[in-house]
Order: structure tokens, then sequence, then C-alpha cells
């Protein structure tokens, strides 16, 4: 059987782009290092007016299937995985569907399109999906088209808001793939939480402090189920772990965590020994409370150690890069975090050819997977073709008082006359709920 894996990938950015130390944190009389050094944000990105979920998935697919010379024919089914869908009943991939039947010559009528939804993690869900489809030999030659696509938005006042984000991740599944493989070794960290959900209501209710907590607990499950069907794992044998990024801070404390866990038993626990001066495990406690604190302390130390600082520095700080200038784009977040990182090694010159990532997914309420790539041949022109810092660059910065009007607006509470606004050439947008076929 052939590999299969994602050929390739493209991200569409908000047009707009928000500053977070400079206008943010002014106006909320926050220090601006609670966001640069506590969460790690610089910028946000956000939807302009005449953006949603459909026109974001629509231009990053478009984008994709023109740079790969794709026609509707060549595409066997259609997955969105988003948190933000306006539809109760027609799934989002056939709005965008119908977006690119508008520019592509024939049509996806022999597609099948769906919607998958897991808070976070149908990302990933839905790239499984698609192996899945392929692997039992029902796309007929066909690839399938995974769409992740998210206006990340908080209520105004809520702890959230400093993380809001929104973009879309296009990502093509299909055999001998160009950027990595997948494979059949999962692991799953999965119990029924209700720290972040959004019982139909437009912006999420969340227990921050308890989200993180979550995230990591069920992270921790997977690890170990990953490690049961895929073996013990060790941190160099991954050159990138890009996790799940809602913010940069919540991936440092998954980052120790999963150093931890993965150096346990290993030379990697002798130098860490050497450098703290004793091992965690070789401590009794009468507590719970007492054991946990003495976790805590352990971990505050090891974040300071040569040998954890090294390994951060190799393999998880260049998978933040462009989350920390674009916020949480909620399903497309992970497939950022591996875009970043295969990208910041293209612009070192890194071989990754047989390479492997570790692949951390995270979707409140809640579900963590755990999973194995190993990289192509063709990544790096992959990654040449991609022109995220243009995207990045061209974002018009808003004021505050700009984005008080376009989270307004994203919350159905004001209204935009959009054809008075300049609209960009050549991209899909959204023109009112009257007339949704005329998005172009
Ligand atoms: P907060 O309470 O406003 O922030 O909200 P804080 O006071 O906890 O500060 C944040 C960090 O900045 C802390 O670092 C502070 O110490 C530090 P930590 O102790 O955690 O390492 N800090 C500073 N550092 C330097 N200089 C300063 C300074 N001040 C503070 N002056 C919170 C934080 C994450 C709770 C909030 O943003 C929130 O509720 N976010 C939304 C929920 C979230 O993202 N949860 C993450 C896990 S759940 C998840 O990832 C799923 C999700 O993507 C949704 C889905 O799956 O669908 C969200």
């Amino acid at each position: 059987m052939t590999s299969v894996g994602i050929d390739a990938i493209e991200i569409w950015t908000g047009n707009l782009v928000l500053d977070l130390p400079n206008t943010f944190a002014p106006v909320k009389g926050e220090d601006p290092e609670k966001y640069t050094k506590g969460l790690g944000l610089y910028t946000s990105s956000f939807p302009d007016v005449y953006e949603d979920i459909v026109t974001m998935g629509a231009n990053a697919a478009k984008r994709l299937m023109v740079r790969k010379g794709l026609t509707p024919d060549d595409i066997g089914r259609i997955d969105v995985a988003t948190e933000s869908a306006f539809d109760n009943s027609k799934p989002v991939s056939t709005y965008i569907a119908g977006c690119l039947e508008q520019v592509f010559e024939g049509d996806f009528r022999h597609a099948n399109k769906g919607e998958r939804k897991f808070a976070c993690i149908a990302g990933t869900q839905s790239l499984d999906d698609a192996y899945n489809w392929i692997k039992a030999g029902r796309n007929r030659g066909r690839a399938a088209l995974v769409i992740a696509t998210d206006t990340a938005l908080y209520e105004r006042g809520d702890p959230g808001e400093a993380t809001q984000g929104a973009g879309a991740v296009a990502m093509l599944i299909d055999e001998d793939p160009d950027i990595v493989e997948l494979s059949t070794e999962q692991g799953y960290g999965s119990m029924d939480e209700t720290d972040f959900l959004k019982p139909n209501q437009q912006f999420p209710s969340v227990d921050g402090k308890r989200s993180m907590q979550v995230y990591l607990a069920r992270m921790r499950e997977a690890l170990e189920d990953y490690e049961s069907v895929a073996g013990r794992t060790h941190p160099d044998n991954f050159e990138y772990i890009p996790f799940h990024t809602p913010f940069p801070g919540m991936v440092r404390k998954a980052a120790l965590l999963g150093f931890r866990h993965m150096s346990r038993d290993t030379e990697i626990e002798d130098e860490l020994a050497e450098e703290i001066g004793r091992q965690p495990r070789e401590e009794q406690f009468d507590t719970w409370d007492e054991y946990e604190e003495a976790i805590r302390a352990y971990m505050d130390e090891l974040k300071t150690t040569d040998a954890y600082r090294e390994w951060y520095d190799r393999v998880i700080d260049p998978t933040l890069d462009i989350s920390s200038v674009v916020g949480n784009w909620y399903t497309g977040s992970v497939h950022i975090a591996r875009t970043s990182a295969l990208k910041a090694a293209a612009e070192e010159g890194t071989d990754m050819v047989g390479k492997k990532l570790l692949v951390g997914s995270y979707g409140s309420g809640a579900q963590a997977e755990i999973h194995a790539e190993t990289v192509q041949e063709n990544w790096l022109e992959e990654m040449d073709a991609l022109n995220i810092d243009e995207q990045l660059d061209a974002r018009y910065e808003i004021s505050f008082d700009e984005y008080e009007l376009i989270h307004d607006v994203h919350n159905h509470e004001k209204e935009v006359e959009v054809e008075e606004l300049t609209q960009p050439e050549e991209e899909f947008v959204f023109t009112g709920w009257g007339r949704m076929n005329e998005r172009r």
C-alpha cells in the first residue's frame, strides 16, 4: 500500500491585525509583558467585515488548488473542520465548494462533503477521516481536501479575549504525499469536560484556568496511550513537536510535561538530576497536595536546566513563530504549528527528509490525540511555495475602536455596508446573507 499523508498546505489569515502589547494592553490597563512574555502573543489576526469562515476557507483552498494545478474532478472529498459554523443543516464544505465552483472549471458533484466538530481537534480528525478513506481504497484515485477554518472570538472582557484569532488552513490529503506521511499509530486522551463550551451561543463560556489543566491532563493520557501502541518515546526521536497552540504560553506547559514524561528512565534524567540535584520520584509524600506541590517545584526547576532549554529551543520554539503573531485559529492551530516548524527548518536549511514530527492535537470538551508523521522528499518545495510572510505583512492594522466595531459586526450587533468599503480583488468576500452566492 502506498503512503498517505499531507500533500500540500495553504493558509489564509484574517485580513486585519491587532497589536496586543501596544494597542490592546494599554486600553485594558494591563502590562504589555503579560501578552508577550506571559501568553507569548504579539499580534492577532482578525476577520474583516467581509470575511468569515467560508471566505477564509475558500481563499485558502483556491490558492492550494491553483498552485497544485487541480480541478474539482481531482477531489473526491471535502471536509471542513470548524467550531464557528453558522448553519446547523448544510455543512460549511458545501458553501466553500460553491465558492470554488465559481472560479474552477467543473464541479464537486461527485465529492463527498461533510463538516467535523470536536472543538479544535476536529482539524486533525478530518485528516484521519481522509487518511482512512484513502487507505480503505474508496477514493478512486482522488485526493481529499481538508479545510480547518475558524473565527476564534471571545466575549469582550473575558480573559480569553487576549487569545483571539481568525484564519483557515487548507490541506490536500493524497497518496505519495509531498509533505508528511501519516501513520496508523495514534494515542487518545478523551473525557467529557465542561470548561469550554458554546451551547447555542456566539462566544464560548470558558473556565480558563481549568481549561489549561484539562488540556494537560488529556495530552498526558494521549501520550501514554500513544506509547502503548508505538513504544517508548524519547525527546530526541522527534525533530519538532507541534502542539495545539491556543497561545504559546500553553505550549510551554505542555512541552515541559512532555519532556518530563519522555525523558524518564533515560540518560537525560541523569543529566537533569545532576543539574537539579535530585530525582523527583525519590521523594515520598503523605498527601496528594504535597505531591502536586513537589511536582510543580520540580517543573519550575526543570525549565531552567540546560538540557531542557536546549531541547525546547530546538524542538518546540520554532513551532510557535506563526501562532505568536496570529493568535488562536482553533481547528487550524496545530496545523499552523506544524507549518511554522517546517517553515523554520526550510529557512535554516535543515534536511528534514525522513525526520519525524510528533503532533499533539487537542480540542476542548475534551480530547487530545498524539501521532507521529514522517517528512517526505518534496517538503522543501512545498514550504518554499508558501506566502505566509507576505500575507501576514499585508494585514491592515486596526485601532482599538476599529477592533470594537469589527467585534460587534462579527457578533451581529452592528452592520456595515460592505459595498461601501474597498474590497480586495481576486478574493472571495461575503456580501450579505440574502445573496450567499455572491461571494466572488
Ligand atoms: P488571565 O487570567 O488573564 O492571564 O488568562 P494570567 O493572569 O493567568 O496570565 C497569563 C500568563 O501570563 C501567566 O503565566 C502569568 O504569570 C503571566 P503562567 O503563570 O501561566 O506561566 N503574566 C505575566 N508575565 C510577564 N509579565 C507580566 C505578566 N502578567 C501575567 N506582567 C487564560 C489566561 C489562558 C486563562 C485566558 O487567556 C483564557 O481564558 N483563554 C481562553 C482559554 C484557553 O485558551 N485555554 C487554553 C487551554 S484549552 C484549549 O487550548 C482549547 C481551545 O483552543 C478551544 C478549543 O479547543 O476549541 C481554547
